[in-house]
């Protein structure tokens, strides 16, 4: 492997890459080795374009463009010389000529690198006296992302990602020279299922979305890692958060699962935590019919009550459930104890279908379905069956999936106790005894397992403002109300994930303590890859 030397420091890179290539994959781009860059992006191709990055290589007379240049062997590299400062001085004087003073009314302000770079290495006056180049102000380029021309440094990322990822193609550059601009095709709006991440990667103002332009000033947003729940993907993001509320997400780079991308559902579906529907107190069927508000104690006292009546008069076998891909392992993992626990064999796993594509979006909408068969939880059919034949009395649902299996006139009428615990509100609660509020997956402390079998974390990024706990924690409690043995203390999903490698093979060494910022794969598959 060819070793290069930047600023004095040695390293060992791959053949065939070229410098910033090479920089970003030992992890000290802008983490040590600090190489401003606008038109590289380590997923695009190469544009060499904004001339920012150059570097000084011994034994070149001229500076070279660090994107464009490949590595070899013995190669000297300094990137803070006087040289290479004066040259990025020129570079963002150049680009400033043009481009409107009004970061103070500017979205990007706070997270815009012209902006960073305009502070390290622009001057402090413009030496012209000509008017900037007026642009077109709040042009939308589709249904989603509005377009700033005057801010637009020309960098070509949006282009190349239109192109490259999705392979939609929507935008081109219009015009040559001074004029030249960032313009969709006639009658082709940006409008394809990834297009919010051309504002993502857009290094200055000029793109942004509109969902969440003018909303928040991003310096007030805490960017809490999380996952995107929309589908078996597991895209890796960036939970911002501010008072307790999420404002958006945005994708957080994990070369194994979503590379920078995310989906546009996935990306707007961090709505569903503070929506309205959400389920905010346990609820108990009246003797009238109604369903009421009830205590914490009530319901759990009710739905044990419910499970020991049906035990006693039939036994264990008329207890069954359907466990939810949107839960955590850890849930799953108590789910399945409780079961144990009862006696009782009996469980499904309902999930979701939808449309796919071959750049993230799975089928299944859920970001749990094989950490859930990895604990056993499979066809759901066998359980509706034995339902329609009469043969359960109480029924532990999680999450409402179960209702895409069902006909209109569902075999939950004739049931004696359906024990529900769900985020939202949904018309599943109208065959319900029992209603326990649960926690969003932004909520709650645990792993998912995505559909390569990578399990990954989640921490909470805000607390609900009432009592809702993790699906485990409620079967927790469930257990302790049943005085199940091992049920006795409080929920510990560090404990129990750990007690789930232990007795689950496929979990063998991969827990929450264990799976760091990007996750591990389960036991079987990473065998399988291998
Ligand atoms: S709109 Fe943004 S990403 Fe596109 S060329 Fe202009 S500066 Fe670059
Ligand atoms: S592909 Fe799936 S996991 Fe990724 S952002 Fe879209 S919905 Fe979320
Ligand atoms: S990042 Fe190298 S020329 Fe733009």
């Amino acid at each position: 492997m060819p070793r290069i030397t930047v600023d004095g420091r040695s390293y060992e890179v791959a053949e065939g890459r070229t410098l910033l290539q090479a920089l970003d994959d030992l992890g000290v781009l802008m983490n040590g080795v600090d190489l401003p860059h606008y038109c590289w992006h380590p997923k695009l191709s190469i544009d060499g374009s904004c001339r920012l990055c150059q570097v000084e290589v011994e034994g070149l007379p001229k500076l070279q463009i660090a994107c464009n240049t490949p590595v070899k062997d013995g190669m000297e590299v300094r990137t803070t010389t006087e040289r290479v400062r004066r040259a990025r001085e020129g570079v963002m004087e150049l680009l400033l000529l043009n481009h409107p003073l009004d970061c103070p009314i500017c979205d990007q302000a706070g997270e815009c690198k012209l902006q960073d770079y305009a502070f390290e290495y622009g001057l402090s006056h413009a030496r012209t006296r000509e008017p900037r180049r007026p642009g077109r102000k709040r042009v939308e380029l589709g249904p989603t992302v509005v377009f700033d021309e005057e801010r637009c440094i020309l960098c070509r990322r949006c282009v190349r990602f239109c192109r490259e990822v999705p392979g939609t193609g929507e935008l081109g550059v219009a015009s040559r020279g001074d004029r030249s601009t960032i313009e969709t095709f006639p009658g082709q709006p940006l409008d394809n299922p990834y297009s919010m991440n051309v504002a993502d990667i857009c290094p200055v103002g000029a793109l942004t979305t509109r969902d969440f332009r003018f909303k928040i000033r991003v310096w007030f947003l805490d960017e809490v890692p999380g996952l995107c729940t929309g589908c078996a993907t597991g895209c890796n993001v960036h939970l911002g958060v501010a008072n307790n509320k999420v404002y958006r997400y945005v994708p957080r780079r994990n070369d194994a699962v979503n590379d920078t991308w995310i989906c546009d559902h996935g990306r707007l579906s961090y709505k569903a935590i503070g929506a309205d529907d959400r389920l905010v107190e346990p609820a108990l069927r009246q003797e009238d019919g109604r369903l009421c508000s009830s205590s914490a104690e009530q319901a759990l006292a009710e739905a044990a009550a419910r499970i020991r009546q049906a035990v006693a008069d039939k036994g264990p076998s008329v207890v069954g459930a359907l466990a939810s891909a949107h839960a955590t392992n850890e849930d799953l993992f108590t789910l399945r104890r409780l079961l144990e626990g009862i006696g009782t064999d009996i469980a499904g796993l309902p999930v979701v279908l939808g449309e796919s594509d071959d750049l993230l979006v799975s089928p299944e909408k859920a970001a749990n379905a094989t950490g859930a068969r990895a604990l056993g939880f499979g066809d759901p059919h066998p359980v509706l069956e034995r339902l329609r034949g009469g043969g359960l009395d109480v029924l532990l649902v999680l999450g409402h999936d179960v209702l895409e299996l069902l006909e209109e006139e569902p075999p939950l009428a004739g049931l004696a106790s359906l024990i529900l615990l769900d985020t939202h509100h949904s018309p599943l609660e109208r065959w319900a005894q029992v209603v326990l509020p649960a926690r969003h997956a932004a909520e709650k402390l645990g792993t998912l397992t995505n559909r390569d079998g990578r399990v990954q974390r989640l921490q909470p990024a805000v607390e609900p403002g009432w009592d809702a706990r993790s699906e485990g924690e409620w079967l927790q409690a469930l257990g302790r109300a049943l005085e199940l043995p091992g049920f006795e203390g409080t929920w510990d999903p560090h404990a129990l994930s750990k007690a789930m490698g232990e007795s689950v093979p496929a979990f063998a060494g991969v827990h929450l303590d264990s799976v760091g910022e990007t996750g591990q794969v389960l036991r079987g598959v990473a065998e399988a890859g291998e």
